[in-house]
């Protein structure tokens, strides 16, 4: 782990880590367990990766934790991951708070129970000063969702024959204000954006790694912010 973190060079961290944390159901089966035992220890993971991402200086990074399509699942796995979430603001609101943390929520607050959103919203609003990092929690997210979302709300604040441009569409995306996506990481083996950050990965980096969510630990960001640095990022140029 200290070797990766010593290779990597400070002034050239992604600004934007978009992560799709996913194997935690797998990693639950294997070991015999309940699924949202596996969605528990990956929500602890994020704990260690908040403070590794804010030692390496890493300016926001986006969790994909429920997206548009996983309403499909068990009743009872939906309603074990909001008290997950419930259970993460409420424990370390302080703890974000003294860290300098500022969190997001990226997705719709539609169908979410009230309880949940109450302390999304008043977690986001106690943070909001914050500049040391961003955490966006992408919950109840599509891609697909939030750009239909943004054209219109566009459309709907159109000024007279204006033409829709790259930064008015920004302007309207549930990420307003965040910078595009330098690296998008996925766990669990699985090559597939999922209707994650559509418009803002167009030049992402890509990695993926097999190891499951719950089993991620600081080691593996160094690794990869490694393997970031080596790549020639050319934005469509030469
Ligand atoms: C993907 O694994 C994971 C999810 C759909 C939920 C992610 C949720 C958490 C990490 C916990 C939520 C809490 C916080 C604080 C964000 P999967 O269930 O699809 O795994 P599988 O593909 O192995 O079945």
């Amino acid at each position: 782990m200290k070797e990766y973190a010593r290779l990597i060079d400070r002034d050239r961290v992604p600004r934007h880590v978009a992560i799709i944390m996913d194997g935690n159901g797998r990693w639950a089966k294997k070991r015999s367990l309940p699924r949202v035992e596996g969605h528990r220890r990956g929500a602890q993971v994020i704990e260690s990766l908040m403070d590794t991402a804010i030692g390496l200086g890493i300016g926001v990074v986006s969790l994909y934790a429920f997206s548009t399509e996983n309403w499909s699942r068990p009743k009872d796995e939906i309603a074990g991951i909001w008290r997950l979430l419930e259970m993460f603001f409420e424990a370390n609101i302080e703890k974000i708070k003294k860290k300098g943390v500022r969190l997001r929520h990226s997705g719709s607050m539609r169908h979410l129970p009230a309880s949940t959103r109450r302390i999304i919203e008043d977690s986001v609003g106690q943070t909001r000063n914050n500049r040391i990092i961003t955490l966006n929690f992408c919950l109840n997210y599509g891609g697909r969702q939030e750009l239909l979302d943004a054209v219109n709300g566009w459309a709907a604040s159109r000024k007279h024959e204006e033409k829709l441009s790259e930064r008015a569409l920004e302007r309207h995306l549930y990420t307003a204000g965040l910078p595009d996506v330098d690296l998008l990481i996925r766990t669990s083996g699985e090559h597939r954006i999922s209707n994650f950050l559509l418009w803002q990965v167009a030049y992402a980096e890509m990695i993926f790694t097999r190891v499951l969510w719950p089993d991620f630990k600081p080691r593996h960001l160094y690794r990869m912010i490694y393997e970031y640095q080596q790549r020639d990022r050319r934005f469509g140029g030469l």
